[in-house]
């Protein structure tokens, strides 16, 4: 298994000092022969937590970018603001975006374009719902996701992340991740020939120090994206040392 990533998408949450908390001990606790590590603080603490990272082997990552590099958008931000602070990675079309932004596939691969053109590794995500998911429609869902959310050339991460498995304790089971791993796989080969062999794909959903060893150890898993877990210093370094270094 090559070397994986673990991702940490902190969401809306802590204040500036829980970020300098959580980063210090991110820092002092990553074991010495660790995966590529990357966390997704909130807008208002990357400028914070850039400097301590930036001295370490952690990555910086944002939640979420707009598709253009500046201009009159009330409230956004943009790839190269982002690229300017010393962030590296983007998650981009996040269910949670999708659902209460009302973001589009197309939204999430033109954002995946600036993205990348800003110098930014994008983190696109995917994902069913429970109906998709017990109606067995969910192969087309994630199809039709790869097909509208990824822009050709798409040299970036993707990431699975069941709606229905986000932050509910209830990660898919290996079985299920499994087969959607090597779905996936195919589609992206289908639609981007050879280059979508090299597409690393991410589980997320759930992701616990408990279930790390599992889910990571599954073919075609290149590391996970964590949500809730990556708030706990100690949940997160676990699951951190479950992911392979190699
Ligand atoms: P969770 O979130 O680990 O809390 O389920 C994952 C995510 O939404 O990225």
């Amino acid at each position: 298994m090559s070397r994986q990533i673990i991702v940490g998408n902190w969401k809306m949450n802590g204040t500036r000092q829980d970020a300098q908390a959580l980063v210090q001990a991110l820092i002092s606790g990553l074991p010495a022969s660790a995966p590529d590590v990357v966390v997704c603080p909130p807008f208002t603490q990357l400028a914070l937590v850039e400097p301590a990272l930036a001295a370490s082997p952690i990555g910086l990552g944002a939640q979420d970018c707009h598709k253009d590099v500046s201009g009159a958008h009330t409230g956004d931000i943009s790839p190269l603001m982002l690229a300017d602070l010393g962030v590296t990675h983007v998650i981009l079309g996040h269910s949670e975006r999708r659902q209460e932004h009302g973001e589009l596939d197309e939204t999430v691969r033109e954002k995946a374009v600036a993205a990348t053109k800003a110098g930014l590794t994008p983190i696109v995500c995917i994902g069913e719902t429970e109906e998709q998911r017990e109606s067995g429609e969910y192969e087309d869902v994630l199809g039709w996701q790869i097909k509208g959310s990824l822009p050709d050339g798409f040299a970036g991460i993707v990431a699975y992340e069941p709606i229905w498995a986000i932050g509910t304790g209830l990660a898919a089971t290996t079985d299920q991740i499994a087969q959607t791993m090597s779905f996936l796989r195919a589609e992206l080969v289908r639609q981007f020939g050879e280059a979508g062999k090299a597409i690393k794909i991410l589980y997320g959903g759930s992701v616990n120090a408990g279930n790390a060893v599992s889910v990571l150890s599954i073919p075609e898993v290149a590391g996970a994206l964590v949500g809730g877990a990556s708030l706990k210093a100690d949940a997160f370094l676990s699951i951190v040392s479950a992911a392979s270094a190699a």
